[in-house]
């Protein structure tokens, strides 16, 4: 596996086709489904690691993300990684940016009401991958479902050139989505994080049985939770993330809550005949929780 540093450098080595894995490192077994995919649908697999300061509306969120490069490259060859990009800060915003990205719409709900600028960050940051390395393809997890759409429509909007492939969430054994800030949580923390999946696999089960309206979907979840309260819980169009009333076209049903100082997302995505995505679980302790990795 390469590594490289500078945008030119990267783009010198694409050929077609080249897959794009974009991350911000502490790779869990979720990016590891995205780098075997872009595998094997690629000649070369880029995968690019920098934490975006853009993106964290919370600089102690910043400054808390765990960055393990050598554990990181290390899994991205184990995955069969070609390239890692792994740009400076200096590389990827050589001056005080005055451009940025801004999605309508699709941004202002769920995640962009809790988070102000966070989705402004990150469309500007995929922006600069996918113009500065030309990819044929770029693999995003449904994991992040309002992220995927964002780029999803950000990219037919702007006519890149280039493919976005969603690719099924990942989950701990339990059900619980992997996500670096799982290691954050308390052993108390955790216990009650599963009530997150398992509100929404309960959800998905009576869409399963017929259940179409919106609100009872999302109260499925909520009555999980153990008295806990959500962000938000919203059953979303998949194409424009706006709150639907029923289940009548491709949507997801997401919900956010904060638990022990760690806030967590999750999601299922669910058609209008009754099936649904909810990802896989592992069989085995992610990686995420090795000490040695
Ligand atoms: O989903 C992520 O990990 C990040 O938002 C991304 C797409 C790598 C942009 O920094």
């Amino acid at each position: 596996m390469r590594i490289v540093r500078t945008f030119a450098d990267c783009r010198s080595l694409v050929i077609r086709s080249t897959g794009l894995v974009p991350t911000l490192g502490f790779v869990h077994e979720g990016h590891l489904d995205l780098m075997s995919r872009c595998r094997r649908e690629n000649d070369l697999v880029i995968s690019s690691l920098f934490v975006n300061p853009l993106q964290f509306n919370d600089p102690a969120d910043f400054d808390a993300y765990p960055r393990k490069f050598d554990r990181d490259a290390g899994l991205m060859e184990e995955a069969g990684v070609d390239v890692l990009f792994a740009p400076s800060l200096e590389e990827m915003y050589p001056t005080e940016p005055v451009t940025a990205v801004v999605v309508k719409g699709i941004t202002e709900f769920m995640e962009g009401a809790h988070r102000p600028g966070h989705f402004e960050g990150v469309a500007t940051v995929v922006t600069k991958l996918l113009a500065g390395i030309q990819p044929d393809r770029a693999y995003f997890g449904k994991k992040d479902a309002q992220q995927l759409t964002m780029v999803t429509r950000m990219v037919g909007d702007l006519s890149m050139p280039v493919e976005i492939v969603p690719c099924s969430t990942v989950r701990e054994a339990d059900g619980l989505a992997l996500s670096s800030r799982n290691v954050r949580l308390s052993d108390e923390a955790r216990r009650l994080a599963v009530g997150l999946s398992r509100g929404l696999f309960h959800a998905a089960d009576l869409v399963a049985l017929g259940e179409r309206d919106g609100a009872v979907i999302e109260q499925a979840v909520v009555d999980q939770l153990a008295g806990m309260s959500p962000e938000y819980v919203t059953l979303a169009d998949r194409f424009s993330a706006e709150t639907i009333a029923r289940l009548d076209r491709p949507a997801f049903l997401a919900a956010a809550l904060e638990v022990g100082g760690v806030r967590l997302i999750d999601n299922v995505w669910l058609e209008p005949d009754g099936s649904s995505d909810l990802g896989r679980c592992l069989e085995e302790t992610s990686i995420l929780h090795w000490e040695e990795r």
